[in-house]
């Protein structure tokens, strides 16, 4: 059915004078927004004002649904395994989806995951796995239904059909300072995920410095926002709260992120990522109903590695071959000694970006090899002289920004000084 007509200027003037926006209002504005008639400066005010006066549940539960009508719908009925999908809302350090989709297929949970690439600080799962050497993040829904099938895991780019609006106004909002904003973060997120047609998702809220949403009490109004989109499209979606004021793991980078995964998968790997890896399993298996399978036995058992080299054959990659490494590297000596009490998750992403790991645009390169690998974590005690941080890069003159970025970004204090580490996981909604 076609949309009412409406224009542009009264859905912005509504919304600017802080009333709820129509049913008919919202499925006009993206349908026309996606078909170019509503202009990119008009969407990016409308989506000003959505920042500054909100939408109530209704208005978000509107405009998730157009969004997803913008575009294709997938399903994964025809597959005999259940399937689950997690979704982070981008982190420094967060490699998780990559020794994740593994364990979760090694369980016998089928996890088609459409993962994005970085941007700004945050990283990007397509872009540290492209850092193997062969492997291609695109591929048909075809291919995709079948490495489902014969490997149980699949990681891809969202194809250009599956929620078109998103595409076009997730880039404008991220050069118009619109990204910030609850209703549009919650229905971007969950519009992929409900066209990509999961049965069930595990929601990774991201909470600290490192994070969009800063304090608690946003992530918790952003997840259960998520959540109730989530379940009314029957989607099972359950929310984890997970810090992030610290960088996860002990790298931030594409190839050097790819190393520790595999540390994980291979039994190993820093606690923290081994963790929340398993922590997200276990929802995500409980999602799909296959609670009674522990992750943790599964990782043991090698299972999960097997999966991944599967996966990333399957997909061209070559998953013995050597990973690329920067060709500079700067360290950075503890300036005294004493306990770290906090590396900043801010920091340690700017640092990354600006040594080439992330772009500035979408349409730039990455290095493969460049990014921040950490000595300690907070709560090690360190000497004065050892080194706290390596700086990787194929481009020595980024070192300066980089080293800028991570002024005042950690924290010695005197030995002895007692430390209360953050929990990693903070709440649970759904
Ligand atoms: N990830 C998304 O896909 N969309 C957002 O708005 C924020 C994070």
């Amino acid at each position: 059915m076609t949309p009412a007509q409406h224009d542009a200027i009264e859905v912005i003037i509504a919304k600017r004078g802080g009333a709820a926006l129509t049913d008919s209002q919202i499925d006009w504005v993206i349908d026309a927004y996606t078909r170019g008639v509503v202009a990119d400066e008009q969407m990016s005010a409308l989506a000003m004002a959505i920042l500054l006066n909100g939408m109530t549940r209704p208005e978000i539960a509107r405009w998730t649904a157009a969004m997803i009508a913008s575009g294709e719908r997938m399903a994964f009925d025809g597959l005999p395994l259940p399937t689950a999908d997690k979704h982070s809302t981008g982190g420094v350090g967060d490699k998780i989806t990559l020794p994740l989709a593994p364990l979760v297929a090694a369980c016998g949970v089928a996890v088609p995951q459409l993962s994005g690439r970085g941007l700004g600080h945050t990283g990007g799962t397509l872009d540290k796995l492209e850092s193997i050497p062969g492997w291609r993040a695109t591929l048909s829904n075809d291919e995709m239904f079948a490495q489902l099938r014969d490997v149980g895991a699949v990681i891809c780019a969202a194809g250009d059909g599956l929620a078109p609006a998103d595409k076009k106004l997730y880039a404008l909002r991220d050069v118009t300072g619109t990204v910030e904003a609850i209703p549009l973060i919650a229905s971007s997120i969950m519009s992929k995920k409900i066209a990509e047609g999961t049965g069930s998702l595990v929601l990774d809220v991201k909470v600290g410095t490192g994070a969009f949403m800063k304090t608690l009490a946003d992530a918790q109004e952003l997840a259960r926002t998520m959540v109730d989109l989530g379940t009314d499209a029957g989607v099972t979606t359950v929310a984890l709260l997970t810090d992030m004021s610290t960088p996860l793991g002990l790298t931030a980078g594409n190839a050097i992120e790819v190393a520790e995964s595999v540390e994980v998968l291979a039994g190993g790997g820093p606690a923290d990522v081994v963790e929340l890896t398993l922590a997200l399993a276990r929802e995500m298996l409980r999602g799909a109903g296959r609670e009674h399978v522990d992750p943790a036995d599964v990782l043991a058992s090698g299972k999960a590695m097997d999966v991944w080299n599967a996966m990333i054959r399957a997909q061209g990659g070559d998953p013995v071959a050597a990973l690329p490494v920067a060709r500079e590297s700067h360290v950075v000596a503890a300036p005294s000694s004493g306990v770290l009490t906090g590396l900043d998750a801010m920091a340690v992403g700017l640092a990354a970006w600006r040594l080439g790991a992330g772009r500035a645009r979408k349409e730039d390169p990455v290095q493969a090899g460049a990014g921040v690998v950490w000595h300690a974590r907070p709560g090690d005690t360190v000497t004065a002289g050892q080194p706290l941080l390596t700086l990787l890069t194929d481009d020595e003159s980024r070192f300066e920004r980089a080293l800028a970025s991570l002024d005042g970004g950690y924290d010695i204090a005197p030995t002895g000084t007692a430390f209360e580490p953050t929990p990693l996981l903070l709440d649970r909604i759904g």
